[in-house]
């Protein structure tokens, strides 16, 4: 391919995403468009010649670009999805362009190494044991899937089980304690592992969905031999925090009495707050634990995809990932991104986290944290006042679980008819959940690019449906 070539492929995707870019404060943040509509539109099958890939790259933007969600937009607080730094997309766009098959430091020394930077910033911003080791995966799932991973290789060496030469069958058994309304990708990780959902032991939660310290010393009463406990670092409905400080407490007089222990933190939400003094309170005692996982692109705006997984036990952390083949250099020189992670070729995900850090700063970081605290907080004050919703949590970071009062009763109802509204009408994206067996409206507020006008826009627009929906 000639220099003009690659120059009109990127002029043409470039001119199409700064007119998609340009568009995000206006657009409708979701689609309206049917599965039918959307397949037509992108039904254009390989043909046996193929096709000139600027006008493939001009059709693409053409095709699809009106059935995308602008996730980036602001205004778009469904699920816990993280927007775009703008130092992000520069770096994504340059990986991209490179195509760095990033796993060992031979193939590719430059990545490796803005990888290896990356995880010693991140380490060292959270607060987090100096010796951590960091991978940087598709997102929470496979974190926290990778710090499990690690997990069961040291709660079984330490009782002379080897897992990775041995497997699990006739294996001593592990026990998993975790809080009652665990992450979903939790349980999944433990059935990747081949733990199995019946390996675990469930603590009961406090009303913030906080598990009890009492209810966990409990429970390690009665557990014998290998465990891992898993808390979390910003619940996916509350946003709250366990009681690290005395987790750790409880974790360390388990393993004194001969208990091999692991502690995990599920930080997919709120990792980032170890990095903001205002929420030092709540993060106390996080780096006395023994993993955590997290998202690049939820809080920290990095494009999408990339995880992070942390272990203070590099060695476990390794020895659980890293694979040997005769044809690969490996260990020559430098970081081998493949040993702290289940992939074998991949994507540089770390390049992104590398950028933004650079570009926001630690007092940037520790900004994000507390603008989307404040911004949740908003939410809370103005629709709490409105007299037409409740708010269900206490509001300790970014996300705000509410409840819209039907006269009728029926509030589950009307909480699905507020948020069909405000889709429809395009101001903003809202998505629900079922907490406590009541349907409810969650908010997440995960975007740099969200400010106080997106929130009260929003707010209007909620309230506006919530009147014409009762
Ligand atoms: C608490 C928690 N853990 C894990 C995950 C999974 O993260 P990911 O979607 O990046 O795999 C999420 C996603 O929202 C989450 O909220």
């Amino acid at each position: 391919m000639q220099e003009s070539d690659w120059k009109s492929v990127l002029d043409a995707a470039s001119t199409a995403a700064l007119e998609y870019l340009g568009s995000l404060p206006d657009r409708p943040v979701f689609p309206t468009a049917d599965h039918a509509t959307i397949r037509a539109a992108l039904d254009h099958p390989p043909t046996a010649r193929g096709v000139d890939a600027v006008r493939v790259v001009d059709e693409l933007a053409r095709d699809l670009e009106p059935y995308v969600a602008a996730q980036a937009s602001g205004r778009y607080f469904g699920y816990v999805v993280g927007g775009l730094h703008p130092a992000a997309l520069g770096a994504d766009l340059l990986l991209t362009a490179w195509d760095q098959n990033a796993s060992l430091y031979p193939s590719t020394p430059g990545v490796s190494v803005a990888e290896e930077l990356a995880a010693e910033w991140l380490v060292d911003l959270l607060g987090l044991p100096g010796e951590s080791s960091v991978g940087f995966v598709t997102g929470g799932q496979m974190a926290t899937f990778t710090c499990l991973a690690a997990a069961r290789h040291q709660v079984l060496r330490d009782v002379g089980w080897n897992v990775e030469a041995d497997g699990l069958a006739g294996a001593p058994r592990i026990t998993v304690v975790v809080k009652s309304g665990a992450h979903s990708t939790v349980l999944r990780a433990l059935r990747f592992l081949g733990l199995g959902e019946r390996a675990l032991v469930t603590v009961e939660c406090d009303d913030e969905d906080n598990m009890r310290p009492d209810a966990l010393e409990k429970v390690l009463a009665s557990v014998h031999g290998p465990t891992m406990i898993v808390v979390e670092c910003g619940n996916v409905n509350t946003g709250s925090f366990d009681d690290f400080a005395a987790v750790a407490d409880l974790a360390e007089a388990h393993r004194a009495a001969g208990n091999p222990t692991w502690v995990h933190v599920d930080g997919a939400v709120m990792l980032l707050a170890a990095a903001a003094p205002a929420m030092a309170a709540r993060t106390a005692g996080l780096d006395r634990l023994d993993s955590w996982s997290t998202d690049g692109h939820k809080l920290l705006n990095v494009s999408y995809d990339c995880g992070i997984a942390i272990c203070a036990n590099a060695s476990a952390h390794r020895a659980a990932m890293s694979v040997q083949a005769a044809y690969l250099e490996q260990g020559e020189g430098g970081r081998d991104p493949m040993d702290w992670g289940p992939d074998f070729s991949r994507r540089a995900r770390g390049v992104g986290v590398y950028a933004t850090l650079r570009a926001l700063g630690r007092d940037g970081v520790a900004g994000l944290v507390e603008r989307t605290i404040g911004l949740a907080r908003r939410f809370a004050d103005q629709l709490g006042a409105s007299g037409q919703a409740e708010i269900v949590n206490d509001v300790v970071s970014n996300q705000v679980l509410v409840r819209w009062l039907a006269p009728d009763g029926d509030h589950g109802r009307l909480a699905d008819a507020v948020m069909a509204g405000v889709r429809a009408e395009g101001k903003a994206f809202f998505s629900g959940t079922t907490y406590r067996g009541e349907r409810l409206m969650r908010i997440s507020v995960s975007d740099w690019a969200s400010d106080e006008a997106d929130v009260d826009q929003a707010v209007e627009a909620l309230l506006r449906h919530a009147r014409l929906a009762v």
